[in-house]
């Protein structure tokens, strides 16, 4: 397995209130698969997804990534497991505004101790990848939403991630552009890539291998989808 949670649990504490935002998360994820999470608002999908992605800690359970338990990681391990393993994908892109594309891009991977002549190739195969090389030198302001998009997948995958998380990618664009990157997820996910994506559109999750429902900081229902 990819992914192990078991008895992943969330507890937000303040002065006043005690929130669990997940309740005993029991999930498995295969190498290669597509898992799609949906749920309504506030019953914990970013919270997982931040947990898988390590941004996060659980209160209490247990995380395994192939054979390492990560909640007994420390963050420069944590860190180090995030820039080798993992590519992220926001519903507002998150693009720095002051880096053209390109720059997004490689920033990606400066950490990574790569030469810079093999960091410019990466790059221009990742943008290549999305279709936003004829847009490498602009500014994320002067690109439309869907472009935005594209180019936060290529810097999201220029690492080569083993597993792709998605929090709502389709969330801020319209059905032309939401439909171009279901078809790049899709495409990266039989190259190989495993992904998680939260949505809240019934036909994206379709798209998916598998899809499984919260409520209330759980997994209430888990299908394989038929493709
Ligand atoms: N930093 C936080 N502090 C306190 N409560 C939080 C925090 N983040 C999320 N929550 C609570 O945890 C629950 C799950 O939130 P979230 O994972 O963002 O839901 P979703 O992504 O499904 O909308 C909500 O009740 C939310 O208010
Ligand atoms: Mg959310």
């Amino acid at each position: 397995m990819l992914i192990t949670l078991s008895h992943i649990q969330r507890l937000y504490r303040s002065d006043e209130v005690e929130t669990t935002a997940l309740h005993d998360i029991e999930l498995e994820i295969a190498q290669g698969e597509f898992l799609a999470i949906m749920g309504p608002s506030g019953c914990g999908k970013s919270t997982l997804l931040n947990i898988l992605g390590t941004i996060d800690r659980p209160t209490a359970g247990s995380y395994r990534f192939g054979e390492e338990e990560l909640t007994k990681r420390d963050e420069a391990a944590l860190a180090r497991f995030r820039r080798e393993n993992l590519g992220y994908i926001f519903q507002s892109f998150n693009l720095i505004d002051e880096l053209t594309v390109e720059e997004n891009i490689e920033l990606a991977l400066v950490y990574r101790k790569i030469p810079k002549a093999v960091r410019r190739e990466r790059v221009a195969r990742a943008m290549d990848r999305v279709g936003i090389a004829h847009r490498a030198r602009h500014y994320p302001s002067q690109l439309s939403g869907g472009q935005q998009q594209r180019a936060a997948i290529a810097r999201a995958i220029v690492g080569e991630p083993r597993l792709i998380l998605a929090d709502e990618p389709t969330g801020n664009l319209d059905t032309e552009n939401g439909t171009q990157v279901m078809d790049i997820l899709q495409t990266l996910n039989d190259e190989g890539a495993t992904i998680i994506m939260v949505t809240h559109s019934p036909s994206h999750a379709d798209l998916a291998k598998r899809r499984v429902d919260m409520l209330d900081g759980q997994i209430v229902i888990s299908v394989r989808n038929a493709i």
